[in-house]
């Protein structure tokens, strides 16, 4: 099944009031491309000027708490986010799952947590250098995301996996792309596994030094349906030829 495309830009801890125009005119520039999903998600803090800055232009969170509210300093739920405009959010990013110890049942709390308020949700997995090395790379990442996955997979807020292995984020390294197709072949099947006949309408995001000058060529791998860019996605310059290379192979 072929599924429209999803680019998504992960801004990480970056942007100021300064960058709005840099946001404006990816959303500008992303109306020629009615075939592809594009969406930028930001620092929270950012997410409710961006959303006026660019209105209808798609601008998520990076991370959500599971819970409603109450006491969660520095924390922001899913309905906070909502509130603020955004309408999708990543969860179980690396970074987070790294430096801020969330697990696999934490991450898939905060996706059932968006996914209930009508949040979309970028689902993030991805292996280490070395559980690549030992060979554990698919199985390790097909158990992360088992674990991972919310119960539901949304109806109108959707899913969408980011498979990112860790190796490759800001490294300038990539998988070969029979490494890309293996894994998001097994991917799919767990979908199918989870959602039986919609598993195949859940999107599978590359993620991991994806740029303009190899961005074309991950597209065309099976089952790659968009990327989440991070670097390449702060400029429009470097993230419009991603935005353009999906729209070619769609
Ligand atoms: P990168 O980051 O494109 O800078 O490698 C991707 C990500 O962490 O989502």
């Amino acid at each position: 099944m072929t599924l429209k495309k999803l680019v998504a830009g992960n801004w990480k801890m970056n942007g100021l009031s300064s960058d709005l125009t840099e946001i404006r005119v990816i959303a500008e520039a992303s109306r020629s491309y009615g075939q592809v999903d594009v969406a930028l998600c930001v620092p929270a803090i950012l997410i409710e000027r961006a959303s006026r800055a660019a209105p209808g232009f798609p601008i998520g969170g990076q991370d959500v708490h599971q819970f409603e509210k109450g006491a969660h300093t520095g924390c922001v739920s899913a309905q906070m986010l909502l509130d603020a405009g955004a309408t999708l959010t990543i969860v179980g990013h690396s970074e987070r799952r790294e430096a801020q110890h969330e697990t696999d049942e934490d991450v898939k709390a905060k996706a059932q947590a968006a996914l209930g308020c009508g949040l979309s949700v970028i689902l993030c997995v991805g292996e280490s250098m070395k559980v690549r090395e030992r060979g554990n790379a698919v199985t390790t990442v097909v158990e992360q995301l088992r674990r991972s996955l919310p119960v539901d997979h949304g109806e109108q807020a959707e899913l969408a996996v980011a498979y990112e292995p860790i190796w490759a984020i800001g490294t300038g390294k990539v998988p070969t792309t029979r490494e890309i197709a293996e894994m998001h072949d097994a991917l799919r099947k767990l979908l199918i596994e989870a959602y039986e006949y919609a598993g195949e309408r859940v999107r599978i995001l590359y993620g991991g030094s994806v740029k303009p000058s190899n961005a074309e060529e991950i597209f065309r791998v099976a089952n790659v349906d968009g990327a989440l860019v991070g670097g390449a996605s702060l400029k429009a310059a470097d993230f419009m030829p991603i935005v353009a290379a999906a729209a070619a192979v769609s």
